[in-house]
């Protein structure tokens, strides 16, 4: 099987692990790199080997056949269009675009133009959160009846660089985190039916911290603290907290309940952790052992699963309607936030199917 060939748009803080993992990856491989600064995308080809281009020679690159993503979520759509335009497959970092109406015409762009669009996160194929697959799938709690998400913190200013797009539209901690939670909801649980929400902003400004714009104030334009109940098609009922305002917390990451037994299920924003069940029969909290594959961080799976689903011509996980489905759920906990009324969702998607158990190293092999 021929690798794909990969251009990377985007060389800022998260661009490193893609480069790493795609050039090792057997069946991916990074043709070039660009950045709208032209000294981002120097950088990152000296540092790992690639040629430089600008944006527009990238997407005229003839061999290029999927482009990769890694802007910030403002120019998501911009790009993702440029590119389905150019004739390229793309993966885009989260969230799809910052708007369910963007990303939807993304994907029908892509649709008329016969190239596949995949997204981030791709931590729910990760071993961790696919060993949380399997729990649900071999019974061991039951039926699901729900679920808790909680991803509660106090910001990025004191550690991202450039931290100001976090608190604009299309960021805040519901787009910014909210996909690696509902994502990994969503593959355990299948879709979103209807969702309630209620946000707020705590804080009319914060300050940055992170160098190089340490003493730098942002204005917070997207609530930073919201809360989503979330009602599955399959009749599991749930909530998820995201907050940039909390200085603490003890609650888990995510624990699912079944009519059995109940799951914690380790930070969705990663591939590997601790996975533990505790059923009607246990006195205790019992550790469920993670052996699968992809549990160092894999960020570029999913675009190694689209390889096997272009090259074999089967659908590919981190999917475009997946992503959408995640930035409608997300786009409408803040709607309802504001109207205060329950917010049915449109837009549908299949729960992916799960990894093998065994796979080799490095790959998958479908
Ligand atoms: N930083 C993280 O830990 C992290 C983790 C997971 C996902 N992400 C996601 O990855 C994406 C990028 O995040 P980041 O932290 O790397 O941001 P960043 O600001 O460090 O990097 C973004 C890069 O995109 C470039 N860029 C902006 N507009 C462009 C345009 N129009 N054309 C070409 N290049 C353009 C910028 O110059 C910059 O180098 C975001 O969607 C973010 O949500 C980030």
């Amino acid at each position: 099987m021929d690798p794909l060939r990969i251009g990377i748009i985007g060389c800022g803080n998260i661009s490193g692990i893609y480069l790493e993992n795609l050039q090792r990856f057997p069946k991916t491989t990074v043709l070039a790199v660009a950045d709208i600064d032209p000294a981002k995308a120097q950088a990152a080809a000296e540092k790992y080997g690639v040629p430089a281009l600008t944006p527009d020679e990238l997407l005229a690159h003839e061999e290029v056949e999927l482009v990769l993503n890694l802007t910030i979520p403002a120019v998501h759509a911009n790009i993702n269009d440029q590119a389905i335009a150019a004739g390229k497959h793309v993966y885009v970092e989260k969230p799809l675009a910052t708007t369910r109406d963007a990303g939807a015409q993304t994907l029908a762009k892509a649709s008329a133009a016969g190239v596949r669009v995949g997204s981030a996160p791709d931590t729910f194929l990760g071993a961790a959160l696919q060993t949380c697959r399997e729990v649900i799938d071999q019974g061991l709690i039951g039926e699901p009846i729900g679920c808790n998400g909680f991803m509660l913190g106090h910001g990025p200013e004191a550690w991202h660089p450039s931290p100001e797009f976090f608190y604009k539209p299309g960021a805040g901690p519901m787009f910014d985190m909210g996909p690696y939670y509902l994502t990994a909801l969503v593959s355990l649980l299948g879709p979103i039916k209807s969702v309630r929400g209620a946000t707020k902003i705590s804080f009319a400004e914060r300050l940055i911290t992170s160098e190089p714009l340490n003493g730098t104030k942002v204005k917070v334009e997207t609530p930073t603290h919201l809360i989503g109940l979330l009602e599955f098609e399959a009749g599991a009922i749930g909530q998820l907290t995201t907050s940039f305002d909390t200085w603490a917390s003890n609650l888990r990451n995510i624990e699912v309940y079944g009519t059995e037994g109940s799951m914690v299920v380790p930070d969705p924003n990663n591939f590997n952790g601790a996975v533990q069940i505790r059923t009607a029969k246990d006195s205790e909290w019992q550790d469920v052992p993670v052996t699968r594959p992809f549990a160092q961080n894999s960020r570029g799976l999913g675009i190694l699963d689209m390889v096997y689903a272009i090259r074999t011509n089967r659908p590919h996980r981190a999917s475009g309607d997946l992503a959408l489905h995640v930035l409608d759920v997300m786009q409408s906990i803040i709607e309802s936030g504001e109207s205060k009324q329950l917010a049915e969702i449109a837009s549908n998607t299949e729960r992916p199917q799960a990894l093998a158990a065994e796979l080799p190293a490095d790959d998958l092999n479908e």
